[in-house]
């Protein structure tokens, strides 16, 4: 008599898991943050009540809603919109294409972010010089560029990171960004595991958060996100300019190879969370 029982017990439980994983998906922002607070106790997911009372009225999507405009829109000297471009899923697929970046593109022979392969299809398919301020101006929530990561990169909410490591270039980016996190190195000797590497670290008021724990670490690679200090959507680049220089490290290239072996790395350290996009940080 027990057995049934027994089956259908493991059968509602396996049930109630795999829901619980893709409704992830339908989830906005803020709900999947409060669930990995539920899961985790983190104090890095849990220090600011008020940024997650103000996540549904996110600036941030005015920026998803201007670049979905702007996506679709015939622009640059060619007169095209961006359907055509591939971000890794064929030409046009947005959902679920950033939680797949870093990745290795065939026809540039690279392993490329977000932000490198939007300006590759702003050059090669729209005909913009790569000085026209539409792809030479990365930073801001007025700029083109931000506005096109932002909603692109939306299309991923709920969705797990997953960037593939099957071309060895992939798997070569992210062990080079591996090494580049734990070497200690520039005039104060930091390496980024000296303040990302524990949990509980603190500078000032804020809690840093621990890449060994995946399901808070996602929350520390979700940009874009509106910084509230700044007032401005930022960048995963621009994130990694910030930490650089907090190390009194010389000023990155962005979209260096350098730049994108470190977000290789940190993309994988998040493999298999839930991305929380658009995000809204201290
Ligand atoms: C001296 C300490 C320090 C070092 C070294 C450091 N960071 Fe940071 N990092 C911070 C601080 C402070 C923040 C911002 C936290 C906040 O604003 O609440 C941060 C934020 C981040 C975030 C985003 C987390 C979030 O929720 O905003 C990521 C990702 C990150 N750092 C990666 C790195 C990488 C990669 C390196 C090495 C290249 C590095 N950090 C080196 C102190 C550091």
């Amino acid at each position: 008599m027990k057995k049934p029982i027994l089956l259908a017990l493991s059968f509602l439980m396996t049930a109630t898991v795999a829901n619980a994983a893709s409704d992830y998906e339908d989830m906005a922002p803020e709900e999947i943050l409060e669930a990995l607070i539920d899961k985790t106790g983190s104090t890095y997911l849990n220090q600011s009540p008020q940024n997650r009372q103000m996540m549904p009225d996110n600036p941030a999507y005015w920026l998803v809603d201007e670049g979905e405009e702007l996506f679709h829109q015939a622009r640059g000297p060619k007169n095209v919109s961006l359907d055509g471009c591939d971000f890794g899923k064929g030409p046009g697929v947005l959902e679920g294409a950033y939680v797949e970046l870093p990745r290795y593109f065939a026809d540039t022979g690279q392993v490329m972010d977000l932000e490198a392969r939007l300006a590759h299809c702003m050059v090669t398919l729209q005909g913009f010089d790569k000085k026209d301020p539409s792809v030479k101006k990365r930073h801001g929530s007025k700029s083109d560029f931000m506005k096109l990561q932002t909603y692109i990169a939306t299309q991923s909410n709920g969705m797990k990171w997953n960037p593939p490591l099957d071309h060895p270039l992939e798997k070569a980016m992210r062990d080079a960004g591996e090494i580049m996190f734990y070497r200690r190195s520039g005039p104060m000797d930091f390496s980024c595991k000296a303040c990302h590497g524990s949990t509980g670290k603190r500078i000032r008021a804020s809690v840093l958060p621990n890449i060994n724990e995946p399901d808070e670490w996602t929350k520390a690679i979700s940009w874009p996100a509106e910084r509230a200090g700044q007032q401005n959507v930022r960048s995963t680049q621009h994130r990694l300019r910030g930490c650089l220089w907090q190390m009194r490290h010389p000023q990155i290239v962005g979209g260096s190879d350098a730049s994108i072996a470190l977000i290789s790395y940190w993309t994988d350290a998040a493999r298999g969370q839930p991305a929380i996009l658009p995000d809204l940080k201290r």
